[in-house]
């Protein structure tokens, strides 16, 4: 995972990186560091810890470098310490590397390096690079990097700048991901577009198996055979505002709020590229859908759409373990890839085997240009803007969007689906509206130390996804479980102290969840219940009830997520825990 960024140009580069390495902080931040280049020497400043510690830490000195790379970090190998931060450099100190990835063949590589009298400091596979690069430089960095590279193996993106060149930065990509951003006078690369945004819009993504040279007047691309490659310059949408808090405590709660609009850009999105989706998914024996965490969860809930609209099996199944399961999959089998990111290397691997045995392969993404929406057959997007708090909300209203329209293009009733879908950016403002008090009911469950969330059928799914958005930024034990498997189990756990949530909609099985309910309270079970605003019977039997507004029975994910998420949000934000960025975790997980 960690973010990379690198900067070349006429404005003091220290700002600009450490700007960009706040944008890119999701991906990673167990430390952080920048390497500059002033008067002809190298400045290495790095710190354990987030970036505030690395800020704090350079408080007073005012670097005058017109270049640098920065680097924010999620350990894998090393522990999180000063020392093991990035950039790493060669002994003399001529060259810093900023790396993402892992380098596979590091063990080997330090053993050659140390019997030819090299030392390390360091734990990281990352060091290897420096000291590598620093043996093959004979005057021309681009060479330099050219040679290395042939000895890595493994995934990774990383950059370099040496007091050699003191206006040039090449970087490399195999496996992660890593753009260059394009402006006037001054050229950046970043892992990622929100790291830029300030200051371009222009944007090359770089495929895997190519280097960029990058100096301030311009940017040339090559292969790893060292031949020149031709790059498209893409002008992406986003722009700053939707990578800022714009007033909100949180990038979470204001992604929250964003999702009327994140619904409303993807739904227009998906009917105006409509025409252009090659298939029928009743061409195909099978879908199956592949996705990790969130995008699991909205995988699932695609499941009974698409299974009731379009009449054609799903299945849906974590990519880390399609992998290497025993999946058959071919030629009659549509495989569809959800990821926010484009970049979760399990997914990424699941789509290209499924592709390999004979499958059409479909991404779901919302990072246009990301490598899930290169080596695809097809694509579809979400049109979220980027989201920034590792716990994804938005992405997954947006993908659950697409989802159901997927499945509704097929149906007989096609047009009374399209425009109930059209509906829902309204219904979740209005579920966004009656989830006032959700802060007072988190209020009352900070000390709880378990959770148990259930549903049913389009609310099964959603209980998994409130369930982890808790235990992803409250620490606090959650689980979710499909409500008629509770006899089955997790009774036995119900008394007094275990609160229940219970997402209960109005719907097919909204008897069985009152049953269920009161299996609950004869046990002394706290319920916690999200229901339609107008149910008194859910209420009055519920020690809190959090309302959202009464929908279709086939929108109810849209509007009772709602709650949950901002339930989860509440619960952390009082237990003064760091939100947006929660201990272990990174955005974009590019490790198996
Ligand atoms: C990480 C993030 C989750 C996300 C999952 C899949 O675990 O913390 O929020 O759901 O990766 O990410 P993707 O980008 O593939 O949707």
């Amino acid at each position: 995972m960690c973010g990379i960024v690198g900067y070349t140009g006429k404005d003091l580069a220290l700002p600009i990186i450490l700007g960009a390495l706040e944008r890119l902080e999701y991906r990673g931040y167990d430390s952080a560091g920048v390497a500059l280049i002033e008067d002809g020497k190298l400045i290495i400043e790095k710190k354990a810890g987030k970036l505030r510690e690395l800020v704090k830490a350079l408080w007073g000195k005012n670097y005058k470098a017109k270049i640098g790379i920065g680097h924010t970090r999620w350990a894998t190998h090393g522990s999180p310490t000063d020392q093991n931060a990035h950039p790493h450099t060669d002994q003399k100190r001529q060259f810093a590397v900023v790396h993402n990835g892992i380098i596979e063949n590091y063990i080997e590589l330090r053993e050659e390096l140390k019997r030819e009298g090299v030392s390390f400091y360091s734990d990281t596979d990352t060091e290897v690079i420096a000291h590598l690069i620093a043996r093959n430089y004979e005057g021309d960095l681009l060479d330099a990097v050219q040679r290395t590279i042939q000895k890595l193996k493994g995934a990774f993106a990383f950059a370099v700048i040496t007091v050699h060149e003191p206006e040039r930065i090449v970087c490399a990509k195999s496996g992660s991901p890593l753009i260059v951003g394009l402006g006037e006078g001054e050229n950046f690369l970043a892992s990622d577009i929100p790291a830029i945004l300030p200051y371009t819009r222009k944007v090359i993504v770089l495929d895997d198996g190519e280097i960029a040279d990058i100096t301030p007047e311009g940017v040339n691309v090559y292969n790893f055979s060292g031949e020149p490659v031709s790059k498209d310059v893409m002008i992406t949408p986003w722009n700053i505002v939707s990578a800022e808090k714009s007033g909100f405590k949180h990038f979470m709660l204001k992604e929250i709020y964003e999702q009327p609009k994140a619904l409303n850009d993807t739904i227009k999105g998906f009917f105006s590229t409509e025409g252009t989706i090659p298939f029928s998914l009743k061409d195909f024996r099978r879908v199956l859908i592949v996705a990790c965490g969130t995008s699991y969860h909205a995988g699932l809930v695609g499941k009974y759409w698409i299974e009731r609209f379009a009449n054609v099996p799903v299945e849906v199944v974590y990519a880390s373990e399609f992998r290497y399961g025993h999946f058959p999959v071919g030629e009659k089998d549509l495989v569809i890839g959800i990821s926010q990111s484009g970049e979760t290397i399990d997914t990424k691997f699941a789509l290209q085997s499924a592709k390999e045995r004979g499958a059409f392969t479909v991404g779901l993404v919302n990072v246009v240009g990301s490598a899930i929406d290169r080596e695809s057959d097809f694509t579809l997007y979400t049109h979220a803007g980027p989201e920034i708090g590792v716990a994804a909300t938005k992405t997954f209203s947006a993908q659950l969007a697409v989802l159901y329209a997927l499945g509704a293009r097929e149906s007989k009733e096609r047009e009374e689906l399209y425009a109930l879908l059209r509906g829902v950016p309204a219904l979740v403002e209005s579920a966004l509206e009656l989830s006032e008090g959700v802060e007072k009911v988190a209020d009352k469950y900070t000390k709880a130390k378990d959770f148990l969330y259930l549903g049913r059928y389009l609310s099964y799914p959603i209980a998994l996804e409130g369930a982890l958005k808790l235990k992803e930024i409250s620490y606090i034990h959650a689980e979710g479980y499909p409500a008629g498997e509770m006899k089955h189990g997790p009774i036995a756990l119900i008394d007094e102290s275990m609160p229940v949530m219970l997402v209960a909609p109005k719907d097919r099985v909204y008897e069985k969840m009152l049953s269920n309910l009161e299996e609950i309270l004869a046990r002394k079970g706290k319920v916690i219940s999200v229901g339609f605003v107008n149910d008194d019977v859910l209420k009055k039997k519920s020690r809190d009830f959090m309302p959202v507004p009464e929908v279709h029975e086939t929108l109810t994910p849209f509007v009772t997520i709602i709650p949950l998420q901002l339930f989860a949000y509440h619960i952390a934000s009082k237990l003064g825990l760091d939100v947006d960025q929660p201990r272990n975790l990174a955005k974009t997980v590019t490790v198996e």
